[in-house]
């Protein structure tokens, strides 16, 4: 199969669907892999790396969408890319349909077959290709975390793990999924007294388990959150609850009884976060402060990372990919169970229930078009 790589084009997007070492994969597997000049520049990797592991450069990304059978990307397509996508070209990246009616009758009009990694489910009900994405967010919240606890940033003004003598600082998590069980194990390999809190006791007796002893594990309430954010100096909020708001286990009138310069990291920012008080920032404003309290609330914050990111991503995209160019997507949906859940649009038909209800389209069921 043609495989097509294009640099990605939204804004600040850094990441690349494919490394040097996936187009090794790929050409080993007998595809030709077509790659666009600087594509992979923002992740460290160079137009030369991409020879060497057998890639064709082209300098455009009109070029690389009229020769590939396959386009391999991270973030959804934007409108200048809309015209370039062909009728049953496949398109496999991150595409979020339901928060764009825009975008999905684009690709419905384009007539391709669109692969969303983040619909991909195992039995288990996980979603193997937006747990890396979780595993950055959470390592780096306590990363980010620490540095705004540092006086010049604004903060208390403390090292998380104290030092000889000095008692180590206080780091609450709410929510113990991926995110918070990569954001404790940061915090306690600080040093940090952590503890970390959720709704599902049967997460809190796995988590006791595993964590160090300076991870505590406690049930997640208003009252027990009402008392910990008092002494608790670094919060990181990372919640969900699929398919719905996150609910805003910080309100406002919990701001004053805190210490002025705590720091609050809500990764769960993305699904309207779960403080009362967090709105989306960036990663060239990231933070803001209310009441003395520093909220950090990057809706992206793996794009701070991009090699990291694009090394963690393309190590849960790549298996799917080769066996989609291997197969045909028709073959490797029939076979691959979790892969198939991943279609979305399929040459104007939609397939996928959540995206017709979002925006009342006709539904179609997936099996009848494989
Ligand atoms: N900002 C970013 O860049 C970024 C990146 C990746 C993920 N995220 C977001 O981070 C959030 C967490 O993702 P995840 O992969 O860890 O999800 P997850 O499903 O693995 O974990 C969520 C956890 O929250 C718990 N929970 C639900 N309600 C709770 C409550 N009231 N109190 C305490 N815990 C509660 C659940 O029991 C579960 O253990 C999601 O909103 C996700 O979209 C953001």
């Amino acid at each position: 199969m043609i495989v097509g790589v294009p640099k990605e084009i939204k804004n600040n997007e850094n990441r690349v669907a494919l490394t040097p070492a996936g187009t090794a994969e790929m050409v080993k597997n007998g595809h030709e892999v077509y790659v666009q000049a600087l594509a992979g520049m923002g992740s460290g990797f160079t137009d030369e790396d991409y020879m060497f592991a057998g890639a064709k450069l082209l300098p455009t990304i009109e070029e690389v969408y009229a020769v590939a059978e396959m386009i391999i990307k991270v973030k959804e397509p934007i409108e200048p890319e809309y015209k370039l996508i062909r009728k049953g070209q496949i398109l496999y990246t991150y595409f979020h349909f339901a928060s764009s009616e825009t975008l999905t009758q684009a690709m419905i009009e384009r007539e391709a077959v669109c692969l969303a990694y983040e619909t991909v489910e195992l039995d288990d009900r996980s979603l193997p290709l937006l747990i890396p994405m979780s595993e950055v967010a959470g390592r780096m919240s306590v990363q980010e975390g620490a540095k705004y606890l540092e006086k010049t940033y604004g903060g208390y003004g403390v090292l998380l793990g104290g030092v000889p003598g000095v008692t180590p600082a206080k780091a609450l998590i709410i929510g113990g999924g991926i995110v918070g069980t990569e954001a404790a194990k940061m915090a306690a390999g600080l040093g940090a007294d952590v503890t970390i809190m959720d709704v599902s006791l049967k997460r809190l007796r796995y988590l006791d388990d595993i964590m160090p002893a300076n991870v505590k594990t406690m049930m997640s309430n208003e009252f027990n959150i009402r008392e910990m954010v008092q002494s608790h100096i670094l919060i990181i909020g990372a919640v969900l609850i699929p398919g719905t708001k996150a609910p805003k286990l910080i309100t406002r009138d919990m701001l004053p009884t805190m210490r002025p310069g705590t720091v609050m990291v809500d990764v769960a920012v993305d699904q309207g976060g779960c403080f009362e008080t967090t709105t989306p920032t960036t990663h060239d404003n990231p933070n803001f402060v209310i009441d003395d309290v520093i909220h950090y609330c990057v809706a992206n914050m793996p794009g701070a990372v991009p090699r990291t990111s694009t090394l963690a991503l393309t190590n849960a995209t790549l298996p799917n990919a080769i066996e989609l160019a291997n197969k045909g997507w028709k073959l490797a949906c029939k076979e691959n169970g979790p892969l198939r859940k991943g279609l979305n649009v399929v040459e104007g038909k939609v397939v996928y229930k959540g995206v017709s209800d979002a925006f009342d389209l006709p539904y179609v069921a997936v099996d009848s078009v494989l």
